[in-house]
This record gives structure tokens, sequence and C-alpha cells, in this order.
């Protein structure tokens, strides 16, 4: 895993944002992983301004988001669908029937994605409980497309985010990628800004193999791996 902090979470972003044009740039057609969240909404803000400044062309790219909510209504705006359309989707030249999400039936996002020869290049935040994707404590390196049920901690952050800090109206269900999905992409940029994510760093930093109470320490497992992080972030983390 290479570590590389930068000043703020524009910097960082507008890092992330180069290494996704110069491959949509470089490459007939790429298949990106996506990430929801706060963490890269300035990435997509970026994207989008790149596109409408410099015309670079999305109608080759076909995307794969790592998760949704079960059980909200189609078009609440906390779907990560919704999230996709607002912050991305919606403002760039893509093909919409080249964005994906794992659906109820997720047993064939995983072949889908092998059938498309994998993901390129996979975007990742970090939950404060070590997550990635909605794969919580507990899951396994093996684990594939799936419902995962959600902890209470990541409720009460997303709540205290994304629904007025109102617990109850987040969903306790999920369809996430598994670590082993998330691991075949053949690169991946891991995403971390901000003061609460700083001991997740500095775990993940000491990650040498898999421990399944952090599953962000499968990262540890693959051999092209980006962590990007803020100077809060990494905050009393030597890197
Ligand atoms: C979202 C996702 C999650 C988030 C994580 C961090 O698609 O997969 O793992 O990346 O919960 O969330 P934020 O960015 O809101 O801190």
């Amino acid at each position: 895993m290479k570590f590389i902090k930068f000043k703020n979470e524009i910097e960082a972003s507008q890092y992330a944002a180069n290494e996704i044009i110069d491959l949509i740039k470089k490459e007939s057609k790429v298949q990106l992983g996506l990430a929801t969240g706060s963490t890269p909404i300035k990435l997509y803000e970026i994207l989008v301004k790149d596109h409408n400044e410099n015309k670079t062309d999305w109608s080759k790219v076909e995307t794969f988001n790592l998760d949704e909510y079960l059980g909200l209504p189609e078009n609440h705006p906390q779907t990560y669908k919704v999230f996709m359309d607002h912050h991305l989707f919606s403002k760039v030249n893509i093909n919409k029937s080249n964005t994906h999400f794992p659906e109820q039936n997720s047993i064939n996002y995983d072949e889908l994605i092998d059938s498309k020869k994998g993901i390129d290049l996979q975007i990742l935040g970090i939950g404060t409980n070590g997550h990635i994707g909605f794969n919580e404590p507990g899951s396994e390196l093996n684990s594939l497309t799936r419902v995962v049920n959600l902890t209470q901690e990541t409720i009460k952050v997303n709540a205290d985010k994304f629904f007025n800090g109102d617990t109850k109206d987040v969903p306790k269900q999920a369809l996430s990628m598994g670590i082993k999905s998330i691991l075949k992409a053949k690169k991946i940029i891991l995403l971390a800004f901000g003061e609460s994510k700083q001991d997740a760093i500095k775990k993940l930093k000491e990650s040498i193999a898999f421990d399944i109470n952090f599953p962000a320490s499968a990262l540890a497992l693959h051999n092209d791996v980006t962590i990007v992080i803020d100077e809060k972030a990494g905050e009393n983390i030597d890197l």
C-alpha cells in the first residue's frame, strides 16, 4: 500500500480525479468502481468540472457502484442511485445503461463485472470502523456481493451525515460488493479525509495481513493500492 498525504481534501481529490481522467483518455473502454458517501463528493465535482472544461468523453465508461441501501423507495434522495445521478451521472456524457448497482438478485453482480473484464480502477472510502464498501467487521475475505447488516456505528454515522441524525430512517441492511469482489480490481484508490478517519488510517498503515475485525486490512493483500489522505486524516501518522 502506498500512502500519499495532501494538504487538503481538494488536492487529494484532484489527484484521484487525474488518475480517472488519464485512464479514460488512455483506454478505449474503462470500467470504474465507484463509492458514495461524503468522501468522494469533491472528486465527482472535479470530474464534472473537467468534463465541462476539457470535454473528457465518458461515453465509453462503464461504472459499478460498491453498494446500495436496501428498503428505501426507488427515488428516495438517499439511495445511492440518486446520489450518483446527482453528483456525477447526470452531469457527464455517460450512457445510463452503463451504470450499475448491486441489485436484490445480486449474485449476478460479480459475474457481470467479470464478464466486462473486471474493474480497472476502484475508488473506495473507509468507515470509522474500517469498513470498505459495506463490508463491516466480521466480513469474510472471500465475500462476494451480498446482503449485509449495517452496524450500529455505521447507522449512527450515516444518520448524522445524511438522515438528519435520525437513526430510525437509516436502512439496517444494504447490498454490498464483497471484499473478494473489491480485491479483484486492477488498481484501488482509497480516499480518507478529516479527523474522524485518523484511527482507521493509522490501523490501515499498520496492517500487514487480513484482520476480519478490520476489513480494510484486506487491502494489504493487493499489489496496487494507493491511500490518498488529507493532513487531518494523517495527523500523528508516520507515512
Ligand atoms: C459508500 C461506501 C462506504 C463509505 C464509507 C465512508 O459507497 O462504500 O464504505 O465509503 O462509509 O463514508 P463517508 O465517505 O461518508 O465518510
